[in-house]
Order: C-alpha cells, then sequence, then structure tokens
C-alpha cells in the first residue's frame, strides 16, 4: 500500500517548500494541490470570468484538463497541455483559486486526480482538505502554521525575489482574506483533521520546520 502523508495549513505556512524537501529527503512525490485550483482559477481568468461566478466557473470544467506531472520530485502543472507552473503563482491566480475552491462542483472535479496520485504513488500531498476530505485514510497527517505576520512576511519574501513588484501590506491584507474565506466556506474548510499532529513554525527557520515535520512524519511510519 502507497505510503501517503498529508500536510495542510493556511496559506504561507511554508507548506509547498517544507514538503518539496521533505518528499525529496523520503523518496516520495511532492503534490501541491493549490495548484489544482489555481489552475482552474487561471482558466476563468484568462476567459475574463469572475472567479466568484460559480456558473461561469463551472462552465468552464467540462473544457479543462489538468495533468500533473513529475520530475524526480518536481511537480509541473498542465492545461489542456500547457505547462501553466509559472503562470498560476500570480496574486491574481492565488486570489481566484480560493474563489474557485469555495464551488463544491470544481472540489468534486479536483477530487479523483488527487485521490488516484495517492492510491498508486508513496506521496507526501499538500492543501486545506487533505486529511480531513481527501486522504481521511492517510498515515500521516500534519497541520502546519504559523502567525498571519510570519507568513506574509514569507509570501511577501518569496514574491520580492521572484521579481514581482508587491507591497507587504498588500500581501498581508491578501492572506488574512484568503485565510478568512478558506476557514468559512461551507464545503471542505480549512481544518486540522482531529487525528492531525499541529506544528507551528513561527518560531521555527527553514531546516528547523522541516526537520520537524520529518520527524514527525519517521515517528509515523518508522522510516
Ligand atoms: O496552497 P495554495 O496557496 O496554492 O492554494 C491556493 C488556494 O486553493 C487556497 O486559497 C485555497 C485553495 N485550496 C483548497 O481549497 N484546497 C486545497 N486542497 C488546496 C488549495
Amino acid at each position: 500500500m502507497a505510503i501517503n502523508v498529508a500536510i495542510d495549513g493556511p496559506a504561507g505556512a511554508g507548506k509547498s517548500t517544507i514538503a518539496r524537501r521533505a518528499a525529496a529527503s523520503l523518496g516520495f512525490i511532492y503534490v501541491d494541490t493549490g495548484a489544482l485550483y489555481r489552475t482552474v482559477g487561471l482558466y476563468s481568468i484568462r476567459k475574463g470570468y469572475d472567479t466568484k461566478d460559480a456558473e461561469k466557473v463551472n462552465s468552464t470544467l467540462p473544457d479543462i484538463d489538468i495533468k500533473l506531472g513529475f520530475s524526480g520530485t518536481e511537480q509541473r502543472v498542465f492545461l489542456n497541455g500547457e505547462d501553466v507552473s509559472e503562470a498560476i503563482r500570480t496574486p491574481e491566480a492565488s486570489m481566484g483559486a480560493s474563489n474557485v475552491s469555495a464551488i463544491p462542483q470544481v472540489r468534486e472535479f479536483l477530487f479523483d486526480l488527487q485521490k488516484d496520485i495517492a492510491k498508486n504513488n508513496d506521496c507526501l500531498m499538500d492543501g486545506r482538505d487533505i486529511g480531513t476530505v481527501v486522504l481521511p485514510d492517510a498515515q500521516v497527517k500534519i497541520f502546519l502554521t504559523a502567525s498571519p505576520e510570519t507568513r506574509a512576511k514569507r509570501r511577501y519574501k518569496e514574491l520580492v525575489e521572484k521579481g514581482s513588484d508587491v507591497k507587504f501590506e498588500d500581501v498581508l491584507d491578501d492572506l488574512i482574506k484568503r485565510d478568512y474565506q478558506d476557514t468559512h466556506r461551507e464545503i471542505a474548510p480549512l481544518k486540522a483533521a482531529d487525528d492531525a499532529v499541529l506544528l507551528d513554525t513561527s518560531e521555527l527557520d527553514f531546516e528547523g520546520s522541516l526537520n520537524a515535520v520529518l520527524d514527525i512524519i519517521k515517528g509515523k511510519i518508522n522510516k
């Protein structure tokens, strides 16, 4: 049976960087499920649709084919054959992803894709509802968090390093807004599974967070 590790938590908690490195160290694939919601959002944005308009967003689903590719442990995401791994990383795509992720049909549309990957691969999957909805039977569940200011600082640094011309206040505002949307939506809201291990990384640097995550995983799977 494949080993599944679920890592959930709010935006900017460091999930993706930590999960990617932890997966590499364990020899598992890393699945970033946020990329799937971002891709659905990107398609609607490109069409000029309001990503909060469920009817419009749902009308796009039959036209969307999403595939994940893995080179080593690195994930690439393809939208109808186009590699959109970079295009989905803009602040606009982040908010679009949060908007479309509140639509039940979108969650349903992406569910099987996530399940299939987890069934066939030892993987570390990160998102918002992995431990609660997508992989309720995952052998390891971690809920990773940090204070909003710490998370906004990390996100800001990441965006600036990529050459983005953003303001810190806007990043913090966006993050607080997204947290609110993600935790208050009716379907699959962001919350820790009852059996998840909680890890607050506010006071930890990257290596400290990574080691804490690896310790939790290794403790559960005896690796
Ligand atoms: O992890 P991220 O920032 O790339 O996610 C983008 C948005 O997608 C996030 O605001 C909420 C949504 N999301 C979700 O609802 N469920 C997931 N499993 C992953 C992401």
